[in-house]
Order: C-alpha cells, then sequence, then structure tokens
C-alpha cells in the first residue's frame, strides 16, 4: 500500500489572507509515525517576514484602543471556533507530531479552556494608586497613576510537542492585553498552528492583530527576533535555541520556557505502587517528549529493588507501535532525535548501568528502557534525553539527592514521594526549580497554576495569570497638584 503524500501547501496568514510565498520555497512536514508526507507551509523571505511585522507594528495602537471586553469576546469565539474544528486540528497534530488522536484532541480541548479562562482572567488587570506622602519629603499632593500597558508587538515562538497549546498560551495573553502577535510556530507542527489561527480568523480577528511567520527557525529566527519592530519575545522550545534567542534580543523583555530534567525523588515510606505509577506516566507519556516529563529517578536505597521491580512490571505492559495504533509508546519526532536518545543508552551501558529493560529499535521508534545503577559520570543522570528512558539512580540520603540537584543545570519541576508531608516541604525548600509535586508526577497544568523554569529551565513566568502580567509593562502617570 502506497504511502499517502499529502503534497498541500499550507498558507500562512499576512492582514487576514492566506498567503503563499513569492519565493515559491516550501517546508515538507513529515509524518514520525511513517514518514508520509502530511503537508507543507511557505519558506517564507526575509521581505515577507518584514512585512508581517511591519504590518502588526501598524495596527497594534489601533488593537490597543479596542474595548478590553471586545477583545475578550473574540477570545471566546476562538474558544468557540476551536472546539468546532477539534477533530480537523486533532488529525493535523496526530500526523505532524506523532501522538495519539484521543492526545492530540484532548491537546485541542484544552487550549480552548485556556483561551476562555485568559479571556476572563484578562479583563482583571488592574493597575495601581500611589500616594506621594508615604516617603519622606513628599507630599499628599503627589499622587501617581499606574497603568498596565502592552509592550505592542510579540513574537510568540512555539515547539513541536504541544503545537497548538503552547502556542496558543502565549497568542491569547498577548491579544487580551491589546498587543499584536507575530507567531512563529514550530515547523514540525506548523500546520496544526495555522489551522488553530484559522479558527481565530472565524471568530473575527482583526487585520494585522496578529501574522503568521512559517520557514525553519533556523533560517528565518535570527532575523524575527532581532527586528526593531518587535518589543517582547515569548520562546518556548530548547535551552540551546532560548539561550541563543536570548543573545540575539537586546533590550525586550524575553519570557524562556526551555529544557528539564525533572527528578522524581523517592524516600523510604513512599507508596511505592502509585509512586511507580506515576513515575511511569510521567517519563514515558508521549515517549517522553514533555520538558516536565520525568528524566531522572533518585530512590533511597533501601526501597530500591522494589521501586526498581514495580517499574518494570508496569513498563512491560506498555504498547509499542505508532500512535496510529494508539499505543503507549510511539515513534520519536524525528531520527536525530531518536539517534541522541539512543547514545545517551550505550554510553550509560558502557560505564556500567544495569539494564532492566531494553525497547526496541526501529528507526525512530524506541521502546521504553530502564536502566538502574546510573552513576553521576553518565552522561543520562545530566542530559534532558526527551525520549522514553527512566534512568534511576541509588541514593544513600536525602542530602544526597539534593546534591544532585544542586548540580543540575536545570530547574523545571521536581516530585518528592514521601508520606511525610514536613520532610516533603524541608527538602523542597533546598531544591532550586520552579514547581516541586508532592507525591504527583511532574507536570505543567492545571494551566492557571504559575508555570516557571529557573537556571537552564527559563526566565519569566507562564500560567495564563502570569503570562498576561508578562505582556503588560507599568506606565506612570504623576500628578503634581
Ligand atoms: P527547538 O528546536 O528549540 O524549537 C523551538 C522553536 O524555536 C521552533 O519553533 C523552532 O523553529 C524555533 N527556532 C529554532 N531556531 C530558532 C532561531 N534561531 N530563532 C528563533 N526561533 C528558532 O525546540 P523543539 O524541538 O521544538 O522542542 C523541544 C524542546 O523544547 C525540549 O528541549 C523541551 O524541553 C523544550 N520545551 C520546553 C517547554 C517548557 O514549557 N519549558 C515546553 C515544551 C518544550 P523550527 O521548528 O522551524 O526549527
Ligand atoms: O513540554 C510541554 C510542557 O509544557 C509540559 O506540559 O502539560 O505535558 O506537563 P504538560
Amino acid at each position: 500500500m502506497s504511502l499517502r503524500q499529502d503534497k498541500k501547501v499550507y498558507p500562512y496568514l499576512f492582514n487576514n489572507e492566506w498567503k503563499e510565498s513569492t519565493t515559491g520555497e516550501t517546508v515538507e512536514i513529515m509524518s514520525p509515525d511513517d514518514g508520509a508526507v502530511v503537508g507543507a507551509v511557505p519558506a517564507m523571505s526575509q521581505d515577507e517576514v518584514d512585512q508581517a511585522v511591519k504590518s502588526a507594528s501598524d495596527v497594534q495602537e489601533n488593537w490597543e484602543a479596542t474595548e478590553g471586553h471586545e477583545r475578550s469576546e473574540l477570545l471566546h469565539r476562538w474558544a468557540e471556533e476551536l472546539e468546532k474544528m477539534t477533530d480537523e486540528i486533532g488529525e493535523k497534530i496526530h500526523l505532524e507530531v506523532g501522538k495519539t488522536l484521543s492526545a492530540a484532541k484532548s491537546e485541542v480541548k484544552r487550549t480552548a479552556q485556556l483561551i476562555r479562562h485568559t479571556a476572563e482572567e484578562g479583563l482583571r488587570t488592574h493597575g495601581s494608586f500611589i500616594q506621594g506622602d508615604a516617603f519622606p519629603g513628599a507630599s499628599k499632593a503627589t499622587k501617581a497613576m499606574v497603568q498596565k500597558v502592552p509592550h505592542g508587538v510579540v513574537l510568540a515562538i512555539s515547539p513541536f510537542n504541544y503545537p497548538v497549546n503552547l502556542a496558543a498560551s502565549k497568542i491569547a495573553p498577548a491579544l487580551i492585553t491589546g498587543n499584536t502577535v507575530v507567531f512563529k510556530p514550530a515547523t514540525q507542527g506548523a500546520i496544526s498552528g495555522l489551522l488553530m489561527v484559522e479558527a481565530l480568523v472565524k471568530a473575527g480577528l482583526p487585520k494585522g492583530v496578529l501574522n503568521v511567520v512559517t520557514g525553519r527557525g533556523s533560517v528565518i529566527g535570527d532575523f524575527v527576533v532581532t527586528h526593531p519592530s518587535i518589543d517582547m519575545i515569548t520562546f518556548t522550545g530548547g535551552t540551546g535555541t532560548g539561550q541563543h534567542i536570548a543573545k540575539q534580543a537586546s533590550m525586550i523583555p524575553v519570557v524562556l520556557e526551555l529544557g528539564g530534567k525533572d527528578p522524581a525523588i523517592v524516600l523510604e515510606d513512599a507508596d511505592l505502587e502509585k509512586t511507580a505509577k506515576e513515575i511511569v506516566g510521567g517519563a514515558l507519556s508521549y515517549s517522553g517528549q514533555r520538558c516536565t516529563a520525568i528524566k531522572r529517578v533518585m530512590v533511597m536505597n533501601s526501597v530500591a529493588d522494589e521501586l526498581v521491580a514495580k517499574i518494570k512490571d508496569k513498563v512491560e505492559t506498555l504498547k509499542v507501535g505508532k500512535s496510529s495504533e494508539n499505543a503507549d509508546i510511539t515513534p520519536m519526532i524525528d531520527q536525530k532525535s531518536a539517534d541522541f536518545v539512543v547514545s545517551l543508552i550505550d554510553d550509560a551501558k558502557e560505564k556500567g548501568a544495569t539494564v532492566v529493560t531494553e525497547g526496541i529499535r526501529n528507526e525512530n521508534l524506541l521502546g521504553a528502557t530502564v536502566l538502574d545503577n546510573v552513576t553521576e559520570d553518565m552522561e543520562l543522570a545530566w542530559e534532558e534525553q526527551f525520549g522514553p528512558v527512566i534512568p534511576i539512580m541509588r541514593v544513600e540520603n536525602e542530602l544526597e539527592a539534593i546534591d544532585l540537584e544542586k548540580r543540575n543545570q536545570y530547574g523545571l519541576q521536581a516530585s518528592i514521594f514521601t508520606k511525610n508531608f514536613e520532610n516533603a516541604f524541608t527538602i523542597a525548600d533546598k531544591l532550586n526549580v520552579g514547581t516541586v509535586q508532592v507525591n504527583g508526577k511532574t507536570s505543567r497544568g492545571p494551566d492557571h497554576f504559575p508555570f516557571l523554569g529557573v537556571k537552564n529551565s527559563g526566565q519569566g513566568v507562564q500560567g495564563i495569570g502570569r503570562s498576561i502580567d508578562s505582556m503588560l509593562r507599568d506606565k506612570v502617570l504623576v500628578l503634581n497638584l
């Protein structure tokens, strides 16, 4: 049976018109499942990217002047239109990034909820009023009105693993606060991103308020990031790319959500059955291609054998196969990513790690691998594998686990498994991460909770309310009466 090849080019949005590039060049998007062509997007020229930014800049003042409730109503309509397209967009997410169809559709539904919540939360951004007399030498006659105003044009850059959710989590807060947007979707996931924008156009997006730029980030990225009309950047993706963007972007606010090496710290009194379930789900859902995936386990020696046995039992029940077969472990986004994961496994085995289960290797489809007795000299102890591997490090006590975390370049989330909450809080205080989960796997949601990474995991805070704050700055009006 011949492989389906959908050669359709999905045009980019410019001033509410769907356009192909004058270069005539496109970027083809292949399905991780079987390499079939899902479609293509225009490889835009610098001139076309320039026009996209300039048009968003030209209409920004008008958009900012729009009544807040009107912007909120647009977002509510967007959520409605998005939900109507759940099947169509779910299908494309499934094909483009290799998520199962049900997971892909859940992403669309989750995103509609996120947009609705933003539409409401965004109506509650208030400034403040400050009297002068609180400061010696100043009087009541000096008063400050501190307004919250938008930055202007926001560049939103999203990763492949949540092509709709991690795009809208930037676009919705930007629009509700009066910013206009230049949206750069990940190439692997760009079609899903464009369909998400189609829903926004159907909802009544005014011309130029959001323009899309498509093409490889390695080609158009630096140009758009350093464009003088970009006033703020919100990026989610790899740490290397994020650090590069932070260096390129000068004198504008930059929010970065980057990589992670989230640990699961398992204490002696943990409920090992529940812990094993949380670790397997947290480490292997979407084949570990989540920034918040559990990426190393640090278990007290005294309970390690029992925990490893439980993890092994659970991993061996997982179905490995294509996302179109609804498998639990599905093909990775591309061969390069799979090769990187394999190199980490081989390095650990060469240095003495114990193989508990070893997954199959069929091109970019890797079965789940569990390695025990992982030690500090192994790259897998420190590198973000972003793949279906569970490295288990045995530790003598909590201090050893805390010390290992101190030397972790990443600081996104951490999980602590124990029945002793006081102990959990004590350890949590010593961990330099954005979020500590107690007796639960590391994960971003629910989407109104603050979400942040520290160290090489990011800068700035996401999560609906905080994302809205990140899209605004203070503007002070001082009355000298
Ligand atoms: P990536 O390779 O860094 O790409 C992310 C985005 O940046 C894509 O849209 C990419 O475009 C674009 N890009 C690439 N080079 C650029 C440049 N020079 N200037 C501007 N944009 C550029 O990351 P990914 O592979 O999509 O995602 C996986 C990584 O993201 C993992 O490390 C994961 O931990 C991290 N992540 C973090 C979070 C979080 O919330 N902390 C969430 C999800 C993922 P192209 O697709 O065209 O290359
Ligand atoms: O990697 C995406 C990140 O944002 C994780 O989201 O909800 O899978 O924890 P979640």
